[in-house]
């Protein structure tokens, strides 16, 4: 089936050229010209709090600010990659805030959330100082894991290494890994007792 595909890449990092935004443009290079790419840096769009109201009142859609338009991007998007530096060996608190909304979006009546998002495909792009890549599991069961509940494919993380602005650029083989990343088969995500 050929469908237009509508990539939407969110920026986690708590500084600006980082080396996850520059591992996620080499792969977003390699997209053909008509999938569309959106880039939203949550630090030009800090997302409130998220504060739970699930079981108390119903939330409602909110229609302006960085929350709504974090939503419609989402909403949009036939593909999220959640761009994040390995922060405490999972996700940045910017990203780990913007997966919290999604708890509230999928009791926001009228979104049908889970349905919308479902078979959609979740990636993810990290950066880590540490040499041994086996420290990003945290982060990548993270996003496994969250897109086993959403009924979403999962299209894995593509990992560098680097400590300073820049440094990922040595890493030849994040590098090479990124020219074929999103190429890859997305399955369907499962959690680890489920059944391959
Ligand atoms: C708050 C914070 C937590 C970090 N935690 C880890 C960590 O757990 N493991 C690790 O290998 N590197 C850790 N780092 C290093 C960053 O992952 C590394 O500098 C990375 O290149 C930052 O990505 P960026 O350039 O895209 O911001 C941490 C950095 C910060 C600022």
């Amino acid at each position: 089936m050929i469908m237009t595909r509508r990539f939407l890449f969110v920026l986690g990092s708590a500084r600006p050229d980082g080396n996850t935004e520059l591992l996620a443009r080499r792969a977003a290079e390699q997209l053909p010209p008509e999938v569309e790419q959106r880039w939203i840096d949550l630090t030009d769009h800090p997302l409130p709090d998220y504060e739970d109201l699930r079981h108390d009142s119903d939330h409602v859609r909110p229609t302006e600010g960085p929350v709504a338009r974090l939503l419609d991007a989402t909403l949009d998007a036939t593909d999220v990659v959640i761009v994040s530096p390995l922060y405490w060996y999972s996700v940045s608190a910017q990203t780990k805030r913007y997966l919290d909304h999604w708890a509230g979006w999928l009791r926001t009546p009228g979104l049908d959330f889970k349905a919308t998002m479902a078979e959609r495909t979740l990636w993810g792009v990290t950066v880590l100082a540490h040499e041994e890549e086996v420290v990003a599991d945290p982060l990548i069961g993270t996003l496994n894991n969250s897109a086993a509940y959403m009924g979403m494919r999962f299209g894995g993380v593509l990992l560098g290494n680097g400590s300073k602005p820049g440094d990922v650029r040595r890493d030849a083989g994040a590098l090479a890994r990124a020219k074929t990343f999103f190429a890859r088969e997305a399955p369907l995500a499962r959690f680890a007792y489920e059944a391959a």
